[in-house]
């Protein structure tokens, strides 16, 4: 089913927790709301869900415009970060409960649980309470319940927050298996980006109450429109370096230059933010091509990382993160002459943030 939003505002007193945003959440896709705390995810969230009131705009499921319609009529399934069980309820009545409300026979009410707890993988725990359950079993009999009424839209608001970080990895997983098995349209909401890389087919970030980009997790993270979604994504997090283009380099103010071709399209004298990845650095022999425009650095720290290995450079005055193959291994102390790639280099304007290059 798919969610439209249109010049959706929500107030709270003189707080806008959302701003006028419109926006389409595709049929049987997952949909992340990322962003910081604050930012207006649940609020988002809950506006889909008819717990809050809009105060303007429209939301439509399909082509059913639902904006005044209260959650029960809206045929969704939620998730909260307290999954609030009831304590009293087998496993099996917690999960068929919502089908109790729809006078389901006991007899189906108690086979369809058992098939979302299959789903789920928790039908070995079928007959018991919530309270003999770990934290991960509680959550997965929650989704289970939301999906057991068979719900258009399934709506997920931070649900792995109380997990430690282990089972937060595998039932994040699970939550991705389980919106594809069942193609359900999603929306799930996060803070945490990696979480969101991992397991969306589209990520929507906010700040503010605003939507900064949206799009594939790719897109955001290789062509992000400005410094703060540049910033939100990305492990190690991207280095942020204040320069002025000047010719084809971008000079800092203790003079290091970083050559690169993005900056060909920018004026002389613009000062500038320049957004370089961790991945983004090569390091230069002397009888490689470029060397003559490469830049200083000098090996700080060495973090191993398997596959590859993440250094910490100083250059001129600055701390830089950059992540070479294990091929050659360098040491602290070592110095290095290194150079921008193509990809992984984004200039933006120092004032706005916006991208320029
Ligand atoms: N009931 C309310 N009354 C007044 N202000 C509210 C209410 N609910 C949310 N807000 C405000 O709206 C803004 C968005 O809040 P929201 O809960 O949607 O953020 P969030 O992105 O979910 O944050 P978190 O990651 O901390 O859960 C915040 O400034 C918050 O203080
Ligand atoms: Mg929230």
């Amino acid at each position: 089913m798919n969610i439209k939003l249109e010049n959706v505002k929500k107030q709270f007193g003189d707080t806008v927790a959302i701003d006028d945003i419109s926006l389409e959440f595709h049929d049987g896709k997952l949909t992340t709301l990322l962003g910081p705390s604050g930012c207006g995810k649940s609020t988002m969230l809950n506006l889909i869900s008819g717990i809050l009131p809009v105060t303007s705009g429209k939301i439509y499921f399909g082509d059913r415009d639902v904006t005044s319609l209260s959650p029960d009529k809206r045929n969704i399934g939620l998730v909260f970060q307290n999954y609030a069980l009831y304590p009293h309820m087998k496993v099996w009545e917690n999960i068929a409960f919502p089908l109790e409300i729809k006078k389901v026979p006991k007899n189906e009410r108690k086979e369809r649980a058992y098939e979302f707890a299959k789903l789920l993988r928790i039908e070995e725990y079928f007959e018991r309470k919530p309270s003999q359950l770990s934290g991960g079993q509680q959550q997965r009999v929650a989704i289970a319940r939301a999906l057991a009424k068979e719900p258009e839209i399934l709506l997920l608001d931070e649900p792995l927050s109380n997990l430690d970080a282990r089972l937060r990895l595998e039932m994040r997983e699970e939550i991705r298996r389980i919106q594809l098995e069942t193609g359900i349209t999603t929306v799930f909401v996060t803070h945490d980006q990696e979480e969101a890389m991992s397991i969306s087919d589209h990520i929507v970030l906010m700040k503010k109450g605003e939507i900064q980009q949206h799009g594939l997790p790719q897109e955001l993270y290789d062509e992000p429109c400005n410094v703060f979604v540049a910033d939100f994504l990305g492990n190690p997090p991207i280095n942020l370096i204040t320069a002025v283009k000047s010719g084809n380099k971008a000079v800092t103010e203790d003079g290091v230059s970083f050559f690169s071709e993005g900056l060909n399209n920018v004026s002389d004298g613009r000062k500038l933010i320049l957004g370089i990845r961790s991945e983004a650095f090569e390091v230069l022999k002397k009888d490689e091509p470029g060397y003559i425009n490469s830049t200083p650095a000098e090996v700080k720290a060495v973090f191993m990382n398997g596959k590859d290995v993440l250094y910490s450079l100083s250059v001129g005055s600055m701390e830089i993160r950059a992540g070479f193959s294990n091929n050659e291994i360098y040491r602290q102390g070592d110095k290095l002459k290194i150079a921008l790639k193509k990809k992984g280099v984004h200039v933006y304007d120092f004032d706005t943030g916006e991208k320029i290059g």
